[in-house]
């Protein structure tokens, strides 16, 4: 552990109240220079701490800072974690990173060019979200890639279910939901070999509404977070769980074991829908029936000439609204 980590450990003990620079530097068997530097460094990264005379070095509140230590120490999987205050895209980091073919996995505090799917924005501001981004180079075919954010999106909810406490919803095909607000998206994209079919790089994006952050008037209505205030819980605990918990679940994705559990935590299965072809600027109303074992979503539609009629959608060619959303007034 360096230095740095350990003296954050000992002024969060000791939180309130000073620890002299020669008690650090016993405790920690250091120098009392090598703890005025780890200060210094944890005072960077924005940790309020108090260089009192006489006193010493007091820890002043416990603010919720994404830390490359903090995420380390809770990351179980064999894997090399980045943690960047800002960046423009964490898939782009990614993405353009020397590739060096072991599994790499890059967060950030803000995005300023965050994306969805279909190139759509992904808001990222800074303090309130986690943006984590996964490079790996998976064992399975390109045939098996649908199922990347399927399963990503199970292991986020268990994630977020072992950190935060809370059941987030799945809202078919990369949404997560919490009181019917949109508080994760997940964006996967491949670099394959066109040959042979195989993947050469797999990048997973993950971005999670932590705590209430500042989001333009469009999305004000259906943005929400997992907690009502900052610092509720850990950012960098629930980015290491993230790591572990996606690791894991990559070794399904060929069985397709968490296929059961996706259906179960698919809050808009039995639920009125409008379905929006990206082909067109119509939208029908539908009511999703079920999840398909290939990954569609089956609906019945229910107006006009098609009603009764049943179709299973495939995620590249609609956007899903839900019936209660799309009523709500845009000013
Ligand atoms: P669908 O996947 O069915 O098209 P969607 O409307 O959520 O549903 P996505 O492409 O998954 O579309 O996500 C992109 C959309 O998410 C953006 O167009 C915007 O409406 C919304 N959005 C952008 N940033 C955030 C955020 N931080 N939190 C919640 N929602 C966001
Ligand atoms: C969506 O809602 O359509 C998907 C949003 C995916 C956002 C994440 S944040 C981390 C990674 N970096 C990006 O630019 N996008 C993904």
């Amino acid at each position: 552990m360096s230095t740095k980590t350990e003296l954050l450990a000992l002024l969060k003990e000791n939180l309130g109240t000073p620890v002299s620079g020669q008690q650090a530097a016993d405790r920690l068997g250091v120098s009392r220079n090598a703890v005025w530097k780890a200060v210094s460094h944890l005072k960077e990264e924005g940790y309020p701490i108090e260089s009192r005379t006489k006193a010493g070095y007091c820890l002043t509140a416990l603010p919720d800072i994404l830390s490359q230590e903090e995420v380390e120490r809770g990351v179980t999987a064999d894997i090399d974690v980045v943690v960047e205050d800002v960046v423009t895209s964490t898939n782009d980091l990614v993405k353009e990173a020397e590739w060096t073919g072991r599994p790499v996995v890059v967060i950030a505090n803000r995005q300023t060019g965050g994306r969805g799917r279909l190139g759509r924005k992904f808001e990222s501001p800074g303090g309130t979200g986690v943006y984590i981004s996964f490079g790996m180079k998976p064992e399975f075919s390109i045939a098996h890639s649908p199922f990347v954010t399927m399963a990503a999106a199970v292991a986020v909810c268990r994630a977020i279910r072992k950190v935060v406490g809370i059941d987030v919803d799945i809202k078919w095909v990369n949404d997560l939901y919490y009181n019917r607000k949109k508080v994760c998206g997940i964006l996967t994209e491949a670099q394959t070999n066109i040959e042979n079919g195989v993947i050469d790089k797999l990048i997973l994006g993950i971005g999670i509404n932590c705590f209430p952050g500042s989001f333009p008037e469009d999305i004000a209505h259906k943005a929400g977070s997992l907690a009502d205030h900052a610092g509720a819980f850990s950012r960098s605990a629930l980015a290491a769980e993230i790591i572990n918990e996606v690791c894991s679940i990559m070794d399904d994705v060929e069985s397709r074991t968490f296929l059961e559990e996706y259906r179960r935590r698919c809050f808009i299965l039995g639920e009125q829908i409008f379905v929006h072809p990206l082909s067109s600027s119509s939208e029908i109303p539908a009511r999703a029936l079920s999840i398909e074992d290939d990954g569609g979503l089956l609906v019945e539609y229910l107006d006009g000439e098609n009603a009764g009629l049943r179709k299973v959608l495939r995620t590249g060619e609609i956007s899903i609204r839900l019936y209660d959303q799309e009523n709500i007034p845009r000013r």
